[in-house]
């Protein structure tokens, strides 16, 4: 079989065990992606935190070698809102894993985002936000140039169906930096959208939890046990059989898109509202003239989507 050329891929992320898993589905996948940067960002847990965890996931894959780039430690206009309450002090409570020793790079991750768009062909680029927007903004923000350079966005975040899981209306990604998320909603660029209404269709059972186990392998146990650790926190909310595995599909998508549907729409972000503020405003039934601006999924079959995630850490 020809060899494809894998997809040049920035992971924006706040590890988070699932943000986690995610990065070991893509390390495990280096045929479909080429994860060219790491950039981390304040979400789950504050900078410092989802930065030593971004290391320590890279280490438990055995690829010390990959460049991470530490970011925003901030919302561009809220204080920060984390969520120690579902991913524990750490952001990556579940296993013990050694402390890192792998570099961080000197340079700031918005830097290395917009030097990177600017330097690669235009559209060979695929951004994978898994946290909060404010990197991608900032660099927007800095760069509107690199807007026509990116060649996707495909993130998690949002919620329509399936409404909020940090406030009524809002999923926590949007949440904590709504005014980020108008900025990349709005910047032009391809989107594609993983909300809470495609990620709690990926839940992690007990016996996809047990494949995981069953690998044997520091990253098979590793895994098993930070969604072990993740999920006893959505399975007492949503009295669900499992923890939704959010951040992976972003990594799933790229590797087999067939794995999801959603439609085209329009989707806007509420900024100014205090009780709906990070609501992903989505006309799934085009009830208004708003141009579409994202492919917003709602569906994925997930009994494919957790064999390709423990074929792939099988190979690490
Ligand atoms: O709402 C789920 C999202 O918030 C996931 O990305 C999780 O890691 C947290 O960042
Ligand atoms: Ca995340």
């Amino acid at each position: 079989m020809a060899k494809t050329t894998a997809k040049n891929i920035i992971i924006d992320t706040d590890p988070g065990q699932d943000d986690a898993v995610a990065i070991l589905l893509a390390l495990g996948s280096p045929q479909e992606l080429s994860i060219l940067g790491i950039t981390t960002v304040a979400g789950n847990v504050p900078l410092e935190l989802t930065t030593r965890n971004a290391r320590m996931v890279c280490e438990l894959a055995g690829r010390p070698d990959v460049a991470i780039y530490a970011g925003c430690d901030r919302p561009l206009a809220h204080s920060l809102v984390t969520a120690e309450h579902v991913h524990g002090k750490t952001g990556l409570d579940g296993p013990t894993l050694p402390e890192p020793t792998m570099p961080v790079q000197d340079k700031h991750a918005v830097d290395y985002i917009i030097e990177t768009l600017r330097a690669e062909p235009p559209g060979t680029v695929t951004l994978c936000p898994l946290g909060p927007l404010t990197n991608i903004a900032t660099a927007l923000q800095r760069a509107p140039d690199i807007a026509d350079r990116i060649e996707e966005i495909v993130l998690m975040g949002g919620a329509y169906f399936e409404v909020g899981n940090i406030t009524p209306a809002a999923e926590f990604n949007i949440y904590v930096d709504p005014e980020a998320a108008e900025i990349v909603f709005k910047c032009g660029a391809p989107i594609t959208v993983m909300p809470l209404d495609v990620t709690h269709k990926a839940l992690v059972t007990k016996p996809r939890n047990d494949a995981f186990r069953a690998l044997d392998t520091p990253v098979g146990i590793a895994t098993a046990q930070m969604t072990d650790f993740f999920e006893r926190f959505d399975k007492e909310k949503y009295g669900s059989a499992g923890a939704p595995l959010h951040d992976p599909c972003v990594t799933a998508y790229l590797i087999n898109p067939d794995l999801f549907s959603g439609r085209h729409i329009n989707v806007e972000i509420e900024t100014q509202s205090k009780l709906t503020r990070g609501m992903t405003v989505a006309d799934w039934w085009n009830v208004t003239d708003r141009a579409p601006n994202a492919t917003f999924m709602g569906d994925v079959d997930s009994d494919g989507f957790f064999a390709l995630i423990t074929e792939r850490l099988a190979r690490l």
